[in-house]
């Protein structure tokens, strides 16, 4: 892989938290940056959990705070309010698929509307302290709603434009469209991120083989499953299983302890929040090991079928 392409960590609301964001750059690192989940306004206000992730006290790695707006007044405050924690660099959110979100023209939900993305790029506009990049899915219905929009996207000061080729409709069904990436990569005058079902290292050489423009790639679920990925494509080398498994364990314990810290739900509220991160963690596991962590209903039993799956 070309040693110029930049990785990135793709936010994921619910598992990349600072907890998870923290541990994976302590262990096994290899990213340029993690992005984290939006932040919103809700209901006229900001969520206080929103709030503590992006705030500097909590992050020990370098961050992109991302926010989510359908209109020029809501990312106005926003960005007034991110802006407080001292962040010159921060994330637009146009494509989030969830029909929550899209209903209120935000997300993927703003693509079929060029007046509303005016809106936003003539925010981006206002701030030139700030460097703004986009995160966008090729359309809401589909993957031509980019074609309306390009031409202000191009006119817009951007640090990088990542795109998952796949329509808001779609959410995570079906196919990215590798065509419709190649055919945005070609327009746009940014730099252009690849972000989509990128599991392995050839996964990713295929992909920037095929389209060597490409200026970046930002890695989801990939990550979350194999949390060496990034460092492994940047170091050109794969450590050994078994070294690879005594890391997650690693990595697993400071996101644990993290939690521990911060949740004041006591031991079901934290086996609540940590238990998800084996939806995608080490998809190798045997089903038998995978089951004896799921079904722990006790800290001490969860920790220790923990470290049995990672470690014999
Ligand atoms: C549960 C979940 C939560 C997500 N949260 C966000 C989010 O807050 N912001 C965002 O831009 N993308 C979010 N995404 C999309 C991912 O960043 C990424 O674009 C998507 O998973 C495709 O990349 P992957 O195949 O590498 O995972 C989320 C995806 C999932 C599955």
């Amino acid at each position: 892989m070309d040693g110029n392409i930049s990785i990135y960590a793709a936010p994921l609301q619910g598992y990349t938290e600072a907890a998870w964001r923290n541990a994976h750059h302590t262990v096994f690192g290899g990213t340029d940056g993690y992005f984290t989940p939006f932040v919103r306004i809700e209901k006229g206000a900001f969520r206080n959990k929103d709030l503590r992730d992006i705030n500097p006290e909590n992050n020990t790695a370098a961050i992109v705070p991302q926010l989510i707006a359908s209109t020029g007044e809501e990312m106005e405050r926003l960005v007034a309010r991110i802006a407080e924690y001292d962040y010159t660099r921060m994330d637009v959110n146009m494509g989030c698929p969830f029909p929550l979100i899209t209903a209120k023209g935000k997300g993927a939900g703003i693509l079929p509307h060029p007046e509303r993305v005016k809106e936003l790029c003539d925010v981006i506009k206002r701030h030139p302290e700030i460097s703004f990049s986009v995160k966008m899915r090729t359309g809401l219905e589909s993957h031509d709603e980019w074609k309306a929009l390009i031409e202000m996207l191009n006119n817009t000061p951007l640090e990088m434009i990542t795109l998952h080729p796949r329509t808001g409709r779609q959410q995570y069904k079906g196919e990215a469209d590798r065509e419709a990436f190649g055919a945005f990569l070609a327009a746009c005058r940014h730099k252009v991120v690849y972000n989509g079902d990128l599991l392995t290292p050839d996964d990713i050489d295929e992909l920037t083989t095929r389209y060597p423009q490409t200026a970046g790639i930002m890695l989801g679920r990939g990550l979350l499953a194999r949390p060496w990925l990034a460092a492994e494509l940047r170091d050109g080398k794969t450590d050994d299983k078994a070294l690879l498994y005594r890391k997650t364990l690693q990595m697993h314990d400071l996101i644990y302890d993290h939690l521990a810290r911060t949740l004041e739900g006591g031991e079901q509220q934290l086996l609540s929040k940590i238990k998800p991160l084996w939806d995608y963690l080490l998809p190798d596991l045997g089903k038998k090991e995978r089951k004896a962590i799921l079904k722990s209903t006790k800290a001490v039993k969860y920790r220790e079928a923990v470290r049995k799956a990672c470690c014999e």
